[in-house]
C-alpha cells in the first residue's frame, strides 16, 4: 500500500497506540469518581491539559477537549456568533471563502438564523489577504474566521496579521488550525485569536478526539455550554472524557513537537522530488493554489486533460490512495468547492485536479510509482 493522502488522515503511530493501550487497561477508572482510581485518571487528565497547554503556549484553563474539529468549529463559531449578536454587537461575520465544510455549513446555518457572512475569495494570486477583511469590516461586523492551513491545496492564510488587527477593532477571530498542528513550528501564544482548534486524526493520534482553545479578549464573551449533564469540561461540555484517547493525542503532539525539524525538511526534500519527477517525465501540471505560502506535504495540482476520478481509480487498483477534492465530503467526488473558489474561471481546473499528501513515512519510491501510473494513465488514454 502506497498512503499518500496524510490531509485527509494519518495512521495512529505505535507509541501512541500504546499510550492508549496502557491508559485503556490500568486507568479505566471514571476521572468523576471519588475514589483512588477515578482520582488518578483524573490526574491524568489534568497532566495532559497541562501538557497540551505547555506545547500550544497557551493557558490550560482555556482548553476544551472534544470530539474533533467538526465539533470545535462548529461549537466555536456559534457560541462567539450567536452571544456577540444577543450583546448587540452585530450580525454580520467575515470568513475566507476556502474554510472546510465544518465551518462552511455552519455559516450556512447561521445564515438562516439571520446572520449576514462575507466571503474573501483568493485573489489573483492565489492569496486571501488580511486587506481584503479589513475592506469588508462594517460597523455590524463581529467576527472573522479563517483557516491556518487550507487542507485541500495546502495555502498558508495570513493569520497571525488577521488576529491582530480583529484585536484591534474588537472583532472575535476563529482560526481552524488543524492542518497547521504538529506540522508548522507555531508559537500559538503569538497568534492572536479567540478560539483555535485541532484534531487528533491529522498527526498520527485516532479520530474521535481534537480540542477547542477559547480565550476571549472580551470577558462577556463567555463560551455557551455545547452538552449540559455531569458538568466536565468545566461545565461546558458534559460527558465522561475520553482520557485515552486525551492522552494519545497529547503523546502525538509532543513527538512531533520533538521531531519537528526533520519531519519539515523530510517534507521539503519529497516536494522538491515530487516537482522533479512531474517535470523530468514531461507531465504536463500546474500547481494549484498559492505557491508562495504553502505548506510542504499538501500538494494539489492539475493535471491537464486527465480526469481526477478515473486516476484515482486507476490509482485505487494499484493500491496508491490519493484523493481528489475534500476526502471530508463523505466520499462523494463532487467537483472542488476550493478550486472554484481560486479559479472560477477555470473549470477543467475543479475535475482534473488531485491532491497527494505526505506524511513522516512517505519515500522517494511512493512517488516514483505515482508517477508510473500518472504515465500508464498518459499512454491509455
Ligand atoms: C481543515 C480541517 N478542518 C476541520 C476538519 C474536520 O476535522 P474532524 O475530522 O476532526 O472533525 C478537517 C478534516 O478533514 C480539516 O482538514
Amino acid at each position: 500500500m502506497i498512503y499518500l493522502d496524510y490531509a485527509a488522515t494519518t495512521p495512529v503511530r505505535d507509541e501512541v497506540v500504546q499510550t492508549i493501550q496502557e491508559a485503556l487497561i490500568e486507568s479505566f477508572g471514571n476521572p468523576s469518581s471519588t475514589y483512588r482510581i477515578g482520582k488518578s485518571t483524573k490526574y491524568l487528565l489534568t497532566q495532559a491539559r497541562k501538557s497540551l497547554a505547555n506545547l500550544l503556549n497557551v493557558s490550560e484553563h482555556d482548553i476544551f477537549f472534544t470530539s474533533g474539529a467538526t465539533e470545535s468549529n462548529n461549537w466555536a463559531i456559534r457560541s462567539q456568533a450567536e452571544l456577540a449578536r444577543k450583546l448587540g454587537k452585530g450580525n454580520h461575520i467575515i470568513v475566507s471563502a476556502i474554510e472546510h465544510p465544518s465551518v462552511m455549513e455552519t455559516l450556512v446555518f447561521l445564515e438562516q438564523e439571520g446572520f449576514e457572512i462575507t466571503y474573501i475569495h483568493p485573489n489573483s494570486d492565489g492569496e486571501v489577504t488580511a486587506a481584503a477583511f479589513v475592506k469588508a469590516t462594517k460597523d455590524q461586523t463581529i467576527g472573522w474566521i479563517a483557516m491556518a492551513v487550507n487542507n485541500e491545496v495546502g495555502s498558508i492564510l495570513p493569520v497571525f496579521e488577521l488576529g491582530e488587527l480583529a484585536r484591534e477593532k474588537s472583532l472575535w477571530f476563529h482560526v481552524d488550525a488543524v492542518q497547521a498542528l504538529g506540522h508548522l513550528d507555531w508559537d500559538y501564544s503569538e497568534l492572536a485569536c479567540t478560539s483555535f482548534v485541532g484534531s487528533g486524526h491529522k498527526f498520527y493520534a485516532p479520530k474521535g478526539i481534537g480540542f477547542m482553545v477559547y480565550q476571549p479578549w472580551d470577558k462577556q464573551m463567555k463560551l455557551t455550554p455545547l452538552i449540559f449533564g455531569g458538568g466536565q469540561e468545566a461545565n461546558k461540555r458534559s460527558g465522561t472524557e475520553n482520557v485515552p484517547y486525551v492522552l494519545g493525542m497529547v503523546r502525538a503532539l509532543e513527538l512531533l513537537a520533538e521531531e519537528k525539524n526533520s519531519i519539515l525538511e523530510h517534507h521539503n526534500d519529497l516536494q522538491n522530488y515530487l516537482y522533479d519527477q512531474l517535470n523530468q517525465h514531461q507531465i504536463a501540471f500546474e500547481r494549484n493554489g498559492n505557491p508562495k505560502a504553502k505548506v510542504p506535504y499538501i500538494h494539489n495540482i492539475w493535471l491537464k486533460d486527465l480526469m481526477a476520478s478515473q486516476l484515482l481509480i486507476l490509482m485505487d487498483l494499484a493500491g496508491i490512495y490519493i484523493s481528489a477534492g475534500s476526502a471530508c465530503s463523505a466520499g462523494s467526488l463532487t467537483d472542488s468547492k476550493i478550486l472554484k473558489a481560486y479559479y472560477p474561471e477555470t473549470p477543467e481546473r475543479w475535475s482534473q485536479s488531485i491532491r497527494l499528501s505526505f506524511g513522516k513515512e512517505s519515500t522517494k519510491a511512493d512517488i516514483d510509482k505515482f508517477i508510473i501510473q500518472i504515465k500508464k494513465f498518459i499512454e491509455r488514454k
